[in-house]
């Protein structure tokens, strides 16, 4: 099945129409897996293998604003991107799947590294997917939105909302069935820490580094019944607002999924010195006493997990850590 093919289903009749406004601008925030997705049953249209579950950071994401203005130029925080870069090709490439022949610009504002592992084409993608359904009226559901944000970067389909997102994997080989769900509980004092080792682009995609672990790594198989073992923990941690068992599933799943980076061949590693670390540091705060934990994604920036109280005696060991809220003012 080919990405066009389900655009033109979601589209039906619309598809192919041009923009009805000159110009539209949306933000979408990045979200950070508690469960990760690793692994795609299908490459062409992102579909996963096995179901994952995120929280969005906030106010920590991307605004897209697109043109109709006949140019194709590309600017990300102000400064212009060649068509012909990796950025710019993934960008056209699926931009031209809605519509191939209007030029269009966009002029995109990330407060978040772009490729660092902090999940910035997750709301690069879904900030795109929104602007795109302004620009052109098509007036599509969250569900639809999610589907198209999804065939752009996997993760994406978790940015269209704030708080904790569940990814059903589905099982249709279209991946009609395959998009997220928010989840309705809030968690008020629950806090989410960035830690940047590096703002340097990865050296290994997600989409090879997944590849590889599916065909190569000997524990892969071992993936799926962990996924489902950690999705079923993490929510009824959600929902007691437990968090000693939030932060061990979410710590232990990173864990093994980058256990099976490390286990596939070529072998590759997302961490620096740096991170290891910092894991050393939070393995040993929690033998003092400190509920911290972590999460990490393809990158190696850590994002820690912890509740307001904890903040103060964090910020003596990690003066640089940026603090998210993800459910302030909710
Ligand atoms: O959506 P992608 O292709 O950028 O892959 C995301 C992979 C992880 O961030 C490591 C896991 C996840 O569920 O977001």
């Amino acid at each position: 099945m080919k990405k066009q093919d389900i655009i033109k289903a979601i589209l039906g009749n619309r598809y192919g129409k041009s923009p009805v406004l000159p110009s539209a601008t949306a933000f979408a925030s990045t979200n950070i897996a508690l469960c990760k997705y690793w692994g795609k049953r299908d490459a062409e249209l992102n579909l996963p293998i096995t179901p994952s579950l995120s929280i969005s950071l906030e106010q920590k994401g991307t605004t897209t604003e697109i043109q109709v203005n006949g140019l194709n130029r590309i600017t990300v925080n102000g400064q212009p991107i060649e068509n012909r870069s990796s950025f710019g090709k993934r960008l056209f490439e699926y931009v031209s799947l809605f519509d191939p022949n209007e030029p269009l610009s966009f002029h995109i504002q990330s407060n978040i590294p772009i490729g660092a592992g902090l999940a910035s084409s997750a709301s690069g993608f879904a900030s795109l997917a929104l602007a795109l359904n302004q620009l052109y009226n098509w007036r599509l559901t969250l569900k639809e939105l999610s589907i198209l944000a999804r065939i752009g970067s996997g993760s994406a389909c978790r940015s269209l909302w704030q708080g904790f997102v569940e990814w059903e994997a589905g099982s249709n080989p279209d991946g009609m069935d395959s998009f997220a769900k928010p989840l309705p509980q809030i968690w008020p004092d629950l806090c989410i820490g960035v830690l940047m080792h590096s703002h340097a682009e990865k050296k290994l995609s997600s989409r090879e580094a997944m590849n590889r672990s599916v065909k190569t790594s000997p524990f892969y198989s071992s993936w799926p019944s962990k996924v489902a073992h950690d999705l079923i923990q993490i929510k009824q941690a959600i929902q007691s607002k437990d968090l000693p068992l939030l932060g061990q599933i979410a710590e232990s799943n990173a864990l093994a999924m980058h256990a099976l980076v490390q286990s596939s061949w070529p072998p590759f590693s997302y961490s620096l010195p740096q991170t290891l670390e910092a894991m050393q540091k939070i393995w040993s705060l929690r033998q003092e006493g400190l509920e911290v934990y972590f999460t990490q994604d393809a990158g190696p920036n850590l994002k820690l997990i912890f509740m307001e109280q904890t903040l103060t005696p964090l910020l003596q060991v990690f003066p640089h850590m940026e603090v998210i809220r993800p459910f302030v003012g909710k």
